[in-house]
């Protein structure tokens, strides 16, 4: 694999404060590889963002789960990219399945925040992923391929360095269920086939697309040895010790 891999904690709305500190002390103290092998970040939710921004060690990345599409103003219990920018957070998770699920988050709007965090200069994690019964009945690409163009619609050719695409089958989180080896490879290959079609070769060879969907510390060797699999996105493992054996699996 030719690109640096890339390992996220999805923290979701999980956590006390005591819980928190708990799992900053596990990382602080985990012989993780540096940052010039492995890019590693912890999503807490906003409430523990500051905190876990002075508390970490640096050699992670903090980021958002979310930002909204609107910037500063009315709009109560949002996030604008301009308050996570002040507060340090340089990353920010767009569009989980969970917010296009459960908070009715359309493409469109997905697409809106995309191009308001890079343009405040945030690197983006924009996720997709098909349900299990549009795999079933053979609509992986078309569901992923039309989630996939509303992000590209929203990426300018410079910003592709900022961004990391985030596959994450909806069947496969927290369900225990994780995508075989075959099933993450040859999905994260179409998808790096459409961006070489629809945005460019170049930018098919330097983005990093990562699994999320159930990958924990005895999956992620054999998910991480596809050579279109360049990282995970973790959720469950990565409120435990384990996500530094995930990170020190693929670095
Ligand atoms: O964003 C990470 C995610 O949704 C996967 O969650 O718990 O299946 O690892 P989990």
């Amino acid at each position: 694999m030719s690109r640096k891999p890339w390992v996220g904690g999805n923290w979701k709305c999980n956590g006390t404060k005591a819980s928190v500190d708990a799992l900053i002390k596990t990382l602080n103290e985990s012989d993780v590889p540096d940052k010039t092998k492995c890019d590693v970040i912890v999503a807490p939710s906003h409430i523990f963002l500051t905190h876990v921004l002075s508390t970490i060690n640096p050699r992670f990345v903090v980021s958002a789960q979310d930002c909204n599409q609107f910037g500063n103003g009315a709009y109560t219990g949002s996030h604008s990219p301009q308050m996570l920018k002040d507060c340090g957070i340089t990353t920010v998770i767009i569009g989980h399945s969970e917010r296009r699920d459960v908070f009715r988050e359309t493409d469109e709007e997905i697409g809106q925040k995309i191009a308001l965090a890079l343009k405040e200069g945030f690197d983006v994690v924009p996720c997709i992923g098909e349900h299990l019964a549009e795999r079933q009945a053979g609509k992986t690409n078309d569901v992923l391929f039309p989630q996939m163009k509303a992000i590209a619609a929203n990426v300018k050719p410079e910003e592709w360095s900022r961004v990391v695409i985030a596959y994450e089958p909806v069947w496969a989180i927290g369900t225990g269920v994780v995508a075989t080896p075959q099933q993450a490879q040859d999905t994260q290959k179409d998808l790096r086939e459409w961006i070489a079609k629809n945005v460019s070769e170049e930018v098919a060879k330097s983005v990093r697309i990562v699994y999320g969907g159930s990958v924990n510390g005895a999956n992620s060797s054999e998910l991480s040895s596809q050579p279109d699999v360049d990282g995970f996105l973790v959720g469950g493992a990565s409120l435990k010790p384990e996500f530094a054996t995930i990170v020190k699996n693929i670095a």
